[in-house]
């Protein structure tokens, strides 16, 4: 068996533990730096293997995808979101597929536009009535709101606002838990004893009259009923309609006919407020870090969208012609990935570039480290959206770019968060200058999604 270099032996595992404490991002970049791009290793009975390099990612997400369902990374987000689309896998995952892909068609997400430009309207509104007292902003927050509100008027006909702020913490709680303390027992079993019943464990220990229990079983309370809550309301109108919480009420199961259960359509819901908002919400967070660290680009974005939109507000049509505002969130996104960092593990033995994979394999693909790869990216630490037009940007492995993950299980709702995100810059753009306070420095929070420890905070003003 030929396995891939990486760190072995007691001293460098444990240096390597203690390393992905501080910090994974550093680690990982620190990792290919030394071993190149496919690093093994082993932390107890688990094997782990590093994914670099274009070509063994594409293997591993799409052409051998078969071989490697996303297995028990994804533990860590079950108790949240429960068997939702980014979770379950196999016929499941299927059908569920197969239900929700119409609700993202380019006509639906045309639609949804109007709904992104009422709702970022809104924000507007508030952030006015209280620049007139201080103009003070947390942009990390404030994305946070506005992206909650749209994923649950868009994609789930439901105005979550009277409760949206409950909402918005106890998601928030949640996926903190989920990727916490919380989640040490689930570690430590996977460590100890692989193949236990991580789920039994964690139901044991979810039990414990921990602070961190508690409050992480009040999160769960409160989505349970505002979900629940949503698709009552739905089911009282009789009014399905055809978004995505229509199809999935009213879909029949092929074989017996039997409606979606309750249970699965919580869910479903839940899966599509945490990853319809989390991640649009912390890339357009990034977008304003980065644009203010860089003035040129910003200028440049504020002449597009003076030139392309004067005083009206964007329409779909209107964001095919935001073309450098377009690179820059593409760019945002390969610097700061908000997905960060995905698993898969290997079914049965795989042969990844000319390397043995031996069955149980965990992979880690990250895209904040493949979007750093020197062999595809000119200056990577360099922000730099122009490197998204032309011929470069035609010529670069279409697995060196992997924001929205890639294969059968790429994000469902890429064009989505394309509009989402756009129309969102382009409209405050438009209005607003933001200067950024910089009191902290910057810290990266490397947990599910990528955001800056201490939010965003920035002075703002009417432009
Ligand atoms: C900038 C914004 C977004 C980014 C960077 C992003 C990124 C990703 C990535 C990397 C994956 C694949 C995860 C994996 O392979 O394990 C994924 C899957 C998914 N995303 Fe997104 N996403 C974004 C916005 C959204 C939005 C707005 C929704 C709205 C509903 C959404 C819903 C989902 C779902 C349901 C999946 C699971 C798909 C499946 O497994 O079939 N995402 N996303």
């Amino acid at each position: 068996m030929t396995l891939a270099p990486g760190p072995r032996g007691f001293k460098a595992i444990a240096a390597l533990i203690a390393e992905r404490r501080r910090s994974p991002l550093d680690l990982y970049l620190r990792l290919v730096r030394d071993y190149g791009d496919l690093v093994y290793f082993r932390i107890g009975s688990i094997g782990y293997a590093l994914v670099n390099d274009p070509a063994a990612i594409r293997r591993v997400m799409q052409d051998n995808q078969a071989n490697y369902p996303k297995g028990p990374g994804y533990e860590r987000l079950r108790p949240v979101l429960g068997n939702g689309l980014l979770t379950s896998e196999g016929d499941l995952w299927r059908k569920q597929r197969k239900l929700a892909a119409p609700a993202f068609q380019p006509q639906k997400v045309a639609a949804a536009c109007s709904e992104v430009v009422r709702l970022t309207g809104k924000m507007f509104a508030e952030w006015d009535a209280r620049l007139a007292g201080s103009a003070h902003l947390d942009l990390a927050v404030e994305m946070n709101r506005v992206a909650l509100n749209i994923a649950g008027h868009a994609l789930l006909g439901s105005d979550p606002s009277p409760r949206s702020e409950e909402v918005r913490v106890a998601l928030h709680d949640a996926l903190k838990f989920s990727d916490g303390r919380g989640m040490v027992w689930l570690r430590l079993i996977d460590v100890l004893w692989p193949g236990r019943d991580r789920n039994r464990a964690f139901a044991i220990e979810k039990r414990l009259p921990t602070r961190a229990n508690r409050r992480f079983q009040k999160s769960l309370e409160t989505l349970d009923s505002v979900v629940l809550q949503i698709i009552e309301g739905r089911r009282k109108t009789g009014q399905y309609g055809t978004d995505l919480l229509g199809s999935f009420m009213l879909a029949h199961d092929e074989d017996d006919g039997a409606r979606m259960t309750d249970a699965q359509l919580r869910d479903e819901v839940t899966t599509m407020l945490m990853g319809g908002h989390e991640t649009t919400a912390t890339a357009l967070t990034w977008a304003w870090l980065l644009l203010g660290r860089n003035p040129a680009s910003a200028a440049r974005v504020c002449e597009e969208v003076d030139r392309v939109l004067g005083d009206r507000t964007p329409g779909f049509e209107d964001l095919a012609r935001l073309e450098y505002t377009h690179h820059v969130f593409e760019e945002v996104i390969r610097y700061y990935p908000p997905l960060w960092r995905f698993t898969r593990q290997a079914s049965a033995h795989d042969r990844v570039m000319g390397y043995d994979i031996p069955g149980g394999t965990v992979m880690i693909i990250s895209p904040y480290i493949v979007h750093r790869n020197a062999r595809y990216w000119n200056a990577p630490d360099t922000f730099d959206p122009e490197r998204f037009a032309g011929a470069a940007a035609q010529a670069r492995p279409r697995f060196a770019y992997i924001p929205f993950g890639a294969g059968p299980r790429a994000c469902i709702a890429t064009s989505f968060a394309f509009m989402e995100a756009l129309t969102v810059l382009a409209m405050t753009a438009r209005r607003y200058r933001f200067r950024l306070r910089e009191e902290k420095p910057l810290e990266l929070e490397a947990g599910i999604t990528l955001r800056p420890r201490h939010g965003l905070a920035v002075e703002a003003a009417r432009r």
